[in-house]
């Protein structure tokens, strides 16, 4: 164990939000939260979690804020999961591990769907690997963020970031960079349809589906297809093949969520709308395709010069909130460490 060698007491660490191609939705039955089926994802520049991480011995438990308000239950229990997986490794630490005061804020507004756990369980990770002296590898600590939410497992990479699907067995699952933020000069427009939080997590969502949906053993079968074309068009950089296999890889997704019982609809009536002018927008002869996650927001892939364009179309649909442009962006990273040189 490396405990109390270069061990800092505080450090900040950073992280983008992460939207994927080829969707990951379901668990394995058993084991540390291990995807069903394999995902890959684009993470996005601009949009920013920073999360500190300050060691508090004498505190009774772990402290969270989000945005400045104090936050508890599971929200706290998955920082505390996260932090102990840090500190304990694979193999698991006698030590006991010491209290931490953690304070996360989002530079975008978390109406904007994207203020998924993804960026937060990644950021919290590299700065709680400093904090605590943990010297985790980024592969360590990526398949310790996946454990916690499997999202935030790729956003510890840039660019394009592969997630296989899991092993019964397996503790072991980190996300790995298929190609760096430069590969592919993409824009993701995100069409923000609605305020507040979603109805359903991504992880009751998917307990449901599995349970539930009768669609699901189709899903199982199709998705790691999907995902084989979704990784070609991606290394090939062919939008051509890459757009529509990201709408049916989307559209699959909420098709088996769909037929859950009870059903889980993600969707208002701007996320229909917002499909529709994307498909107009294509009959006009731009380059713009949707995906949509487990909320009601759309994400429109289109290249760097068509991205204005298609942003002033999406922002005159009836029911659009805003528009954000976005762009393809880097790896989590460490801000600081050993802020109070302990
Ligand atoms: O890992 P979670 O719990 O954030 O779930 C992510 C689920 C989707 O965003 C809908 C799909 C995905 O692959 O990111």
């Amino acid at each position: 164990m490396s405990h109390g060698t270069g061990q800092a007491a505080a450090a900040v660490g950073e992280a983008h939000p992460n939207i994927a191609l080829a969707k990951y939705w379901g668990k394995l039955a058993e084991g540390p939260n291990l995807p069903a089926v394999p995902s890959l994802s684009l993470t996005l520049a601009g949009m920013v979690t920073r999360t500190a991480v300050r060691l508090e011995p004498s505190l009774p438990g772990d402290r969270l804020t989000l945005d400045g308000a104090p936050a508890q239950g599971r929200a706290v229990q998955r920082v505390s999961q996260l932090l102990d997986l840090v500190w304990h490794g694979p193999a698991g630490a006698s030590q006991r591990r010491p209290a931490a005061a953690v304070e996360s804020t989002n530079d975008f507004p978390t109406a904007a769907g994207l203020a998924s756990s993804a960026s937060a369980f990644a950021a919290l990770a590299v700065a709680a690997n400093a904090a605590l002296g943990a010297e985790r590898s980024v592969e360590e600590l990526s398949s310790m963020a996946r454990q916690v939410s499997a999202s935030a497992g790729r956003s510890l990479f840039g660019g394009f970031v592969e997630l296989p699907a899991g092993k019964l067995g397996d503790d072991w699952l980190p996300a790995r960079p298929l190609a760096p933020a430069d590969h592919w000069e993409l824009r993701l427009v995100v069409a923000v349809t609605a305020v507040g939080p979603k109805a359903v997590g991504s992880t009751e969502g998917m307990i449901r589906t599995a349970a539930t949906s009768p669609l699901y053993d189709g899903w199982l079968r199709w998705a790691p297809e999907s995902f084989q074309q979704i990784r070609q068009a991606v290394l090939a950089r062919d939008l051509d093949v890459l757009g529509p296999a990201a709408e049916r890889s989307a559209l699959a997704m909420h098709g088996v969520a769909l037929a859950a019982d009870p059903p889980l609809v993600y969707w208002n009536g701007a996320t229909v709308e917002v499909q529709r002018a994307v498909a107009r927008l294509r009959a006009a002869g731009a380059d713009a395709y949707f995906t949509i996650d487990a909320g009601p927001h759309v994400k429109i892939i289109t290249t760097a010069d068509q991205a204005e364009q298609v942003a002033a179309e999406l922002a005159a649909v009836t029911g659009v909130h805003r528009v954000i442009v976005t762009r393809p962006g880097g790896p989590a990273r460490l801000l600081t460490e050993g802020v109070d040189g302990r």
